[in-house]
């Protein structure tokens, strides 16, 4: 057995892209790893689009260098294109063919036999749920249904590598949460993604690793719990029955690190740093001390917590 790592499905190295005085990628840098899922999070203008569009050979770096599956992306464009698929937030499908009509024509202009590309539409239009919808022209499908005929017109080829921006930006919960189970259907599948969001809660679902930006630059990187934690500690969320004993309660637990309840509230939170024996301790202390605790709880650090520690806004 090998113990050298494969060859990443996708590395950006170094990326930066100027638009005349805008400074659209300050020199990015990450890599995918084959058959996992990246998700690049960032608020509107960080650079996501940008850098999807250098990896789909679509524009071409300023500086820094770019592979797919191991081919340079400036020298040999279209190499790259023919391992690529590309889905987004504005669905590239012809309004007035059928979903079915729409496939077929990807896989014509692909080079496949008219059977063959008859038969790969109907698959996908199964497997997207869009068979009872497959002979309506487009122009009548919801935008949940024309995202996901947008995926699967990406999926035609059987790319190895797949690009997603921004691909459930505008959907309601519901058809979202349809994406969502499709694109896990395929990343079980063995398909390297790489998706930009803007939502946390779309990254910490679907991606494997995160890669944060903001205004081109990478600010940090990891998993969503590596994230959560480097940035958030579980705090202990003591509740006083009245301002008086929470006051209390500070005063006593100066010690544990306990923050001082804001403005008329009962509630004090305590890190959680030395684990279970810290809220025993804690809960001991008020205890001897004749303080009542009306509730205690828990609170993870959430992905937005690290989100508007690190960019200063909130992302969703
Ligand atoms: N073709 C372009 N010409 C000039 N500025 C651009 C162009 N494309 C993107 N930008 C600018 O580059 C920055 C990053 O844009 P973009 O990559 O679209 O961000 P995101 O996709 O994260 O919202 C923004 O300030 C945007 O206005
Ligand atoms: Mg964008």
């Amino acid at each position: 057995m090998s113990t050298s790592s494969p060859t990443p499905a996708i590395v950006a190295d170094g990326l930066v892209m100027h638009f005349g005085d805008v400074h659209a990628l300050q020199g990015v840098s990450f890599d995918v790893p084959s058959g996992s899922v990246l998700g690049l999070l960032g608020p509107n203008g960080a650079g996501k689009t940008t850098a999807v569009r250098i990896l789909t050979t679509i524009l071409r770096p300023t500086r820094g260098r770019a592979e797919v599956a191991g081919i340079d992306v400036v020298a040999h464009p279209n190499d790259v294109r023919r391992r690529i698929g590309l889905a987004g937030q504005y669905a590239a499908v012809d309004e007035n063919l059928t979903g079915r009509e729409n496939l077929t024509l990807v896989g014509r202009l692909n080079h496949l036999a008219t059977g063959d590309a008859r038969r790969r539409a109907a698959e996908l239009l199964e497997q997207f749920h869009l068979s009872d919808a497959a002979n309506r022209p487009v122009r009548t499908y919801s935008g949940g249904m024309r995202r996901r005929l947008d995926l699967a017109a990406a999926l035609v080829t059987h790319p190895p590598v797949l690009l997603l921006d921004e691909p459930t930006t505008g959907l309601d919960p519901a058809s979202r949460q349809d994406l969502w189970d499709v694109i896990g259907t395929l990343v079980s599948d063995g398909t390297t993604v790489l998706l930009t969001t803007q939502y946390l809660e779309e990254a910490d679902r679907l991606a494997d690793r995160i890669v944060v930006i903001d205004h081109g630059l990478v600010v940090a990187e990891g998993t969503a719990a590596q994230l959560k934690s480097r940035l958030g500690e579980t705090t202990v969320v003591l509740s006083f029955h009245d301002p008086a004993a929470a006051a209390d309660a500070v005063g006593a637990l100066v010690d544990f690190g306990a923050s001082r309840p804001v403005g008329e509230q009962v509630v004090v939170h305590l890190p959680l740093r030395g684990g279970a024996g810290t809220v025993r301790d804690a809960l001991n202390l008020l205890h001897d001390r004749s303080i009542d605790v009306g509730r205690i709880d828990l609170h993870e650090p959430t992905l937005d917590d690290v989100f508007i520690s690190l960019t200063g806004s909130s992302a969703s």
